[in-house]
């Protein structure tokens, strides 16, 4: 059985009230204990949310990573630092550090490695853009993505990743994939996942991404291969992001 995982990716908001804030409202909601729940605030807040959630059942989780672990990298942050700073998860290969930043799948491998080498959890997000959907090019795009990554690690570190499903087209646009259009693309990753290895597709943590709200979040989980969520702007609102929590348990 896998365990649902409920990721907020603040991206470049929030603050450190919004982070006690957003502690307090978590720990009165009675989130269900089956359901793990992770906080993905900027680099500035880490090391104060190490502290923030010490005494909490809440993950952090940061946004990027550098693939070196230190140099003369100017503005870069390495996965030592991160947990230094309390961090077990982060995110690798977001759609925004894919178009924005000019991370490529072998960038986003380097990533992918440093991260476990370190003992991290990646969660490598994957997507097709509206125009890669409209062409059918949805299996090729992400099973490309995929692929890239999983052949190139070994059978135990494959079983450390998470992933997530972001149609880059339902990201911060209100446009929701339908829950059977994620379903689809979630079924078709862990059909080619189990073909590789039944234990891999069977226990690899599938979450969805791309406005997914308090209101559509509880039919989209209940889709039989989504397993939680990456929560973006509503990951910003202490009771919408508890909402969707609930869903997931
Ligand atoms: P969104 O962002 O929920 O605002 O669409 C999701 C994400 O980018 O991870």
């Amino acid at each position: 059985m896998r365990k649902p995982l409920i990721a907020g990716n603040w991206k470049m908001n929030g603050s450190l009230a919004l982070l006690e804030t957003m502690k307090q409202a978590l720990t009165s909601a009675n989130i269900a204990s089956g359901v793990d729940v992770a906080i993905i605030p900027p680099f500035t807040l880490l090391m104060s949310a190490k502290g923030v959630l010490a005494e909490s059942s809440l993950s952090l989780g940061a946004q990027t990573l550098h693939p070196e672990s230190s140099g003369a990298y100017t503005g870069e942050i390495s996965a030592d630092m991160l947990t230094e700073c309390g961090v077990s998860h982060v995110l690798v290969g977001h759609s925004e550090r894919r178009t924005l930043f000019g991370e490529d799948d072998q960038a986003v491998l380097a990533r992918i490695r440093a991260a476990l080498d370190a003992g991290l959890t990646p969660i490598l997000c994957i997507g097709e853009t509206l125009e890669e959907r409209e062409a059918d090019r949805v299996e090729t795009v992400v099973l490309g993505q995929v692929k890239t990554v999983i052949d190139d690690l070994s059978a135990e570190q494959r079983s450390r990743l998470v992933m997530a499903y972001e149609p880059v087209w339902a990201i911060g646009t209100g446009r929701t994939a339908t829950p059977e259009q994620a379903q689809q693309v979630h079924a078709m990753i862990r059909a080619w996942l189990s073909d590789k290895d039944p234990a891999l597709g069977e226990g690899m943590r599938l979450l969805y991404g791309g406005s997914m709200k308090a209101d559509n979040a509880a039919e989209l989980l209940s889709q039989p291969d989504i397993d939680g969520g990456l929560i973006g702007g509503a990951s910003l609102k202490p009771d919408d992001f508890i909402a969707i929590c609930h869903a997931a348990g």
